[in-house]
């Protein structure tokens, strides 16, 4: 599809919106992880390489959308509020989405709206709420969006809904669908896109089931560098070209690995991605490092976990120094001993989240 397919025409819904005054809608979004890292992008959030995420089952963000007909259509009008909190701080970022959506969401001014939001984790954990938030509200204007047109099929709807929420924050497309998504185009991946997210379209392994995330809160305070300034500092980056080209390689490499099921390489291929994404951070100019001595003590306490009982335990990173710590459901009791008995030492408050692939977004 094309941005032109997702412009909405204001005639074509006219008389229905007449007829809508105010209401209520309510998503939950779950968070995702990226195996195949996007850290890079162009013009209006399109990546400049391929990704590929397992949506999370636990992590996630409930978004109340209550909207009211008003009558001066000139201006967004809208108040934010979090745990019942008013947060004025989170208004420029939903502003500059507003605006980026407005062609593709042309009501927008026609209403005031209240956005109510909640996250299932803690607070300034490090955990981004930014993919589960974005891609809950953009569900909640495409659930508007279909009151007005009347009828939609659900395929447009979680393009559109992928689409809008990419543009309030790139990561936050692949949070629609569960199990595993694709953003970005890529060679060997039918249907996929630099628009949206799709559903990851070929076999996976049944090693893959139900596969464990245990998110380590290694440091909860705020990062130095944000992800909007990471992807910047790509541009210019010795290694960018490389980079970009690797991780479509390795995308490549993960079709086979999810059709064979081998463990072994899978770590392989995710340990290096979170490594090569930290690393294209430590060689930015400026550079910086998101990672903690205790990230690095994690890492070292997994490799000789891993050699010396066999158990297919590995990590990835997101922009921060958290570690997700992923392995397969059957493996889960020795690697929750393991966690207990020596990584949590090296957490902030011995804190850690344990969760799981999921199924993507849901309506209340
Ligand atoms: C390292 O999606 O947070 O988590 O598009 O600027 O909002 P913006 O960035 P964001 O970047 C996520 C980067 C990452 C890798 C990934 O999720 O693929």
């Amino acid at each position: 599809m094309t941005e032109q397919q997702f412009i909405l025409n204001p005639d074509s819904y006219r008389d229905i919106a007449e007829t809508i005054e105010k209401g209520k809608i309510t998503w939950e979004s779950p968070s995702n992880i990226a195996l195949v890292k996007y850290w890079g992008k162009k013009k209006d959030q399109i990546p400049e390489n391929p990704s590929v995420s397992f949506t999370l089952s636990n992590c996630k963000t409930i978004t109340t959308l209550s909207f009211t007909k008003k009558t001066n259509d000139l201006v967004f009008s809208f108040d934010v509020f979090l745990d019942n909190e008013r947060k004025d701080d989170f208004k420029p970022k939903i502003e500059t989405f507003f605006n980026r959506i407005e062609l593709y969401s042309p009501f927008l001014k026609d209403y005031h709206f209240k956005i109510e939001t909640t996250n299932t984790f803690p607070h300034s954990s490090g955990i981004a709420s930014s993919a589960s938030g974005m891609s809950a509200l953009a569900l909640c204007l495409m659930s508007l969006e279909k009151q007005l047109v009347g009828a939609m099929d659900e395929s447009y709807f979680n393009k559109k809904a992928s689409f809008l929420a990419r543009l309030g924050s790139g990561s936050a497309c692949r949070s629609i669908e569960g199990d595993v998504v694709v953003w970005g185009t890529h060679k060997d991946i039918e249907g996929s896109s630099d628009l949206y997210g799709v559903k990851y379209p070929s076999k996976i392994h049944e090693n893959f089931q139900n596969y464990q995330d245990t998110i380590l809160l290694v440091d909860k305070g705020e990062k130095q560098v944000s992800s909007t300034v990471g992807h910047d500092l790509m541009h210019n980056h010795p290694y960018a070209l490389e980079r970009f080209k690797h991780a479509n390689d390795n995308i490549s490499e993960l079709i086979s690995i999810f059709r064979s099921g081998d463990l072994n390489a899978f770590i392989s291929l995710i340990e290096s991605e979170a490594l090569t994404l930290h690393a294209m951070m430590m060689t930015s100019m400026p550079y910086f490092i998101l990672m903690k001595p205790n990230t690095l003590e994690i890492i070292n306490r997994i490799w000789t976990f891993r050699k010396k009982t066999g158990l297919h335990v590995g990590f990835t990173l997101d922009a921060g120094a958290n570690v997700h710590v992923l392995y397969p459901e059957k493996e889960s009791e020795p690697v929750i001993e393991f966690i207990n008995n020596e990584l949590v030492a090296y957490i902030e408050n011995a804190q850690y989240i344990v969760d799981k692939i999921g199924l993507g977004a849901k309506q209340l």
